[in-house]
């Protein structure tokens, strides 16, 4: 039997996308590598729509998770919504114009998975949807919106976890084309942390990870850390507990939980923050309200923030500056977080890091600060604490199974989370099922087979 050959479309378009293709294309590969014959041989185009375009919200990620260089790149840029939806949809209707592939496929929820979607449905091209079925349940959220169109316009709904399907199901979407397959960003995960944790990014940082291996809760469990942290004589200098701690209101309980804050050593315990939301960074009130629950948390536990484009373009235009200390580089000299003794009560930033880079902070982390929604599925693998600094999560599964929690832009709340953490009131996270790296291999698989069983039944017609 001979087999036969069909011409995919893989589309990224911003930061997100590029950890949910990488393993369609190495299981793409995989699977073209097969000696069985009778497989359909898939060609893929990787197409690039140029919604994020600088090299480290873009370039950097393509260097760490080796894909290959696009195919084709669209340079869009960036815009209002309508305009770089837009934009994406006249650019990508040309390319398939041209290209005429046999099948479309989009991940996630930004504006480009919108609008290549949309391009393809009306060319009647079939569309396959990796990260299905999400729904936050706020229609104010623009990837809200792109979820429940994209979805609506595929032909293959590809789902991390179970309420996505009874999600689908619920918007009448036909149960044969819904798809349980897990979550894909896993795969990436799992397949890189051996390497990310070789990045210098730790000491750079002036972090490290000895003690950072352990978590908090098993720290608490320890006598000697114990009375460590009751007040005993830290690094061999005179920094008391007390004196490392910042506000009255918020650390009658928080407690350092190291026993190595002594500015010179590297730091063993740290909060890492992503924030980049529209409805948390484009309002000054709410921006001011998030920043004052952080400001708290930085006295007792540093935060280290690689700031998000669209944040740093805010927090100076609502002259801000003040919470933060912008670094130049991510190298921070241990000292550097403190003034006097006492960690400074400001949030450390940097630009946006690579993959591996912020991979192998984020295994490390005491906790996790965020507004993604990719990182509160990742800390749930690798079982650290999320404080997510929003009022709905399209994944609730990292609520029910893992170690998120939801605390809006709540500045107590942010407080009282993390004091939660640092006393070892953690849940331990349960892998959901299906979460295990093999998640492309079987969409690919699912596809693949589809087509050969399409191609069959057309030759036979
Ligand atoms: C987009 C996604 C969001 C995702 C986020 C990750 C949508 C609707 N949103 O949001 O779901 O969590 O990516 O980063 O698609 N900018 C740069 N350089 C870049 C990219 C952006 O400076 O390489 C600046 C521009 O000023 C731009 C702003 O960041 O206007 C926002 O970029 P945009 O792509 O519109 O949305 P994100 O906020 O990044």
């Amino acid at each position: 039997m001979n087999s036969i050959a069909k011409k995919w479309i893989l589309v990224v378009g911003a930061r997100p996308n590029f950890m949910k293709v990488a393993p369609l294309i190495r299981a793409i590969d995989k699977h073209n590598h097969s000696c069985d014959s009778s497989l359909v041989t898939i060609h893929y185009l990787l197409v690039h729509t140029g919604q994020h375009y600088d090299a480290n919200m873009s370039d950097a990620f393509f260097r760490d998770l080796k894909l290959p260089e696009p195919d084709l790149h669209l340079g869009v840029g960036s815009g209002n919504h309508g305009e770089q939806t837009g934009k994406v949809l006249i650019e990508f209707e040309k390319v398939l114009l041209k290209e005429q592939p046999d099948l479309l496929v989009v991940v996630g929820d930004v504006n480009s998975t919108l609008a290549c979607s949309l391009a393809a449905v009306k060319l009647h091209i079939p569309v396959a949807h990796v990260e299905a079925g999400l729904r936050s349940f706020d229609r104010k959220m623009p990837e809200e919106i792109n979820r429940l169109l994209t979805d609506a316009m595929s032909d293959y709904l590809f789902t991390p976890s179970p309420e996505g399907d009874e999600n689908l199901a619920k918007e009448g979407i036909p149960p044969e084309k819904i798809f349980l397959v897990g979550d894909i960003m896993v795969d990436s995960l799992l397949f890189h942390l051996d390497q990310a944790k070789k990045t210098n990014i730790l000491s750079r940082l002036g972090l490290s990870r000895a003690t950072a291996d352990l978590r908090v809760s098993d720290l608490r469990g320890s006598e000697a850390l114990t009375s460590d942290l009751r007040g005993s004589d830290l690094c061999g200098s005179e920094v008391l507990v007390s004196d490392l701690r910042g506000s009255e209101a918020l650390t009658s309980d928080l407690r350092p939980p190291t026993s190595d804050l002594c500015g010179s050593e590297a730091l063993s315990f740290y909060a890492l923050m992503t924030l980049h939301r529209p409805a948390n960074v484009d309002d000054k009130n709410v921006l001011e309200r998030i920043i004052r629950g952080l400001l708290e948390v930085s006295a007792s536990l540093p935060i280290l923030f690689p700031v998000h484009p669209r944040t740093a373009k805010q927090i100076k235009a609502f002259g801000m500056e003040t919470s933060f200390e912008f670094h130049s580089s991510p190298d921070i000299k241990p000292e550097e977080y403190f003034e006097g003794k006492t960690l400074k009560k400001k949030i450390h930033c940097f630009d946006p890091l690579g993959y591996l880079d912020f991979l192998n902070l984020m295994s490390n982390a005491t906790v996790v600060l965020t507004d993604s929604g990719g990182i509160q599925e990742e800390t749930t693998v690798l079982n650290i604490p999320c404080i997510t600094l929003r009022d709905t999560t399209e994944r609730p599964i990292t609520l029910t199974e893992g170690t998120n929690v939801l605390v809006h832009n709540d500045p107590e709340k942010i407080v009282a989370e993390a004091r939660k953490v640092l006393d070892g009131q953690t849940r331990a996270s349960r892998c959901p099922s299906l979460w295990d790296g093999r998640t492309a291999e079987r969409i690919i698989a699912i596809l693949a087979g589809h087509s050969t069983k399409k191609s069959r039944q057309d030759e036979q017609d």
